[in-house]
């Protein structure tokens, strides 16, 4: 049956169900240049509005990877496993978790994204460290992987790896059509499908700074990414995580590759070893080993493949990391106990900054990014530093400041503790 754009659209505008048909031609028409832009804005429109059943969403996935193609590591002497965060402020945790849970014995073939927006990259931050890249072959992938010293990679997908998406979400970012669940969905799990993982952990991020403000936003979209994993064979589990303050001291690029190391050198601040144990535990237990993931990052071999990895791709563990030119101090303006550190405002403020982009393709600045000395549920005195702003440009203190105004909250006392980080697991 021969198919034509304005009827997907109208299918989809009027609430039917799209055929497998439908899908497979309009996902591939578009990978052409066949179906427009501004035809796939309006069909994504059409499904942020209207939805996308379970087959539908499954359709579509299958669809996407099938735009490009899918890396296989089944060769491979040790088991593969994978972790993907939805995004958030100060999460820098995919640093710290790739070469522990490469020295716990599996293979983690991580191909990660750049900033956009209030939310940092992981390859934005570590192409902080002198000499780094993020291209890396498919040959070299796999070596990396299998090299027992190393055992992990971190680098950007390669352009074959489901094209679909990278134009569609391309045209999402600009026409307000992000926030779908089906869309955000298949967006995730056609990449991560492609890449060829056997088992995968989710980060599902709820809060202030993620997409999802509810964890039954959240929950509904981990449901969704679950289900396509496992219905394409991939072991997949999803950890509902807090996102409504900063992880960490950190939200830079540089700021958080200095954090993670400290995290590797057995240090760093609660949350990111809370968290990254966490996660590490939950890829090691689908990776099938019967190890504890403290051990390894308590004795050292974690920072090994740590530094096997960055030097793999070029870069220098050693080296000085850069650091901005300017840095300002927001200080406490009352006493009390310090309730709120909202991760949007930190985040916006951030990306003013200079940490982020609003552009894809736009440069962003290694050493820019925000210090935090407190965290919610530390006592403040008035005057005291609470956040150090750091930036190349410093026209960008003012922009920074507006966006930190709302913040930060002081009481005089608080009876809470602060939340748990973990708020959920599916799967
Ligand atoms: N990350 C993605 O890769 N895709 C989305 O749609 C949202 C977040």
């Amino acid at each position: 049956m021969s198919h034509d754009a304005v009827s997907v659209i109208r299918t989809k505008r009027d609430g039917g169900e799209l055929s497998d048909g439908q899908i497979d031609w309009v996902v591939d028409a578009f990978t052409r240049g066949i179906v427009a832009d501004e035809q796939m804005s309006a069909l994504a429109m059409a499904i942020l509005w209207r939805g996308m059943t379970r087959r539908e969403t499954a359709r579509w996935t299958a669809a996407m990877i099938g735009s490009g193609s899918r890396m296989d590591f089944t060769d491979l002497p040790r088991p593969t496993v994978d972790k993907h965060s939805t995004g958030g402020v100060g999460d820098k945790i995919t640093l710290p978790l790739a070469p522990l849970v490469a020295a716990c014995g599996a293979a983690v073939p991580q191909l990660s994204g750049r900033g956009l927006g209030h939310t940092g990259g992981t390859l934005d931050k570590l192409e902080s460290i002198p000499g780094w890249r993020a291209d890396v072959t498919v040959p070299r992938m796999r070596e990396m992987l299998a090299d027992p010293a190393i055992g992990a990679v971190i680098c950007a997908a390669g352009a074959d790896l489901a094209p679909a998406d990278k134009r569609l979400y391309a045209l999402r970012d600009v026409t307000g059509t992000v926030e779908s669940i089906p869309l955000i969905a298949s967006s995730i799990m056609s990449k991560k499908i492609a890449e060829g993982t056997a088992a995968l952990v989710l980060d599902v991020k709820v809060g202030s700074g993620a997409f999802l403000k509810t964890v039954e936003g959240a929950r509904e979209l981990a449901t969704a990414m679950v289900e396509l994993g496992r219905d394409a064979g991939v072991d997949t589990v999803a950890l509902l995580t807090a996102m409504d303050t900063p992880l960490g001291r950190t939200a830079g690029n540089a700021l958080e590759v200095a954090e993670s190391v400290e995290v590797l050198a057995g240090g760093g601040p609660a949350d990111v070893v809370e968290l990254t144990l966490t996660l590490a535990r939950e890829m090691v237990a689908q990776a099938g080993l019967h190890i504890d993931p403290a051990d390894v990052l308590a004795d050292g071999r974690a920072m090994d493949h740590w530094r096997a990895m960055i030097q793999a791709q070029g870069g220098d563990p050693d080296a000085a990391l850069p650091v901005a030119k300017h840095t300002e101090v927001v200080r406490a303006e009352s006493t009390g106990v310090l309730t709120g550190l909202d991760a949007m405002g930190v985040g916006i403020a951030a990306w003013r900054l200079g940490a982020g982009r609003a552009r894809q393709g736009e440069q962003v600045q290694a050493g820019a990014g925000i210090e935090m000395h407190a965290k919610p549920g530390d006592a403040v005195v008035t005057g005291q530093p609470l956040l150090t702003l750091h930036t190349d440009t410093p026209d960008a203190f003012g922009h920074a400041a507006a966006a930190l105004a709302d913040a930060v909250t002081i009481e005089s006392a608080s009876d809470g503790k602060p939340g748990e980080l973990v708020l959920g697991r599916i799967g």
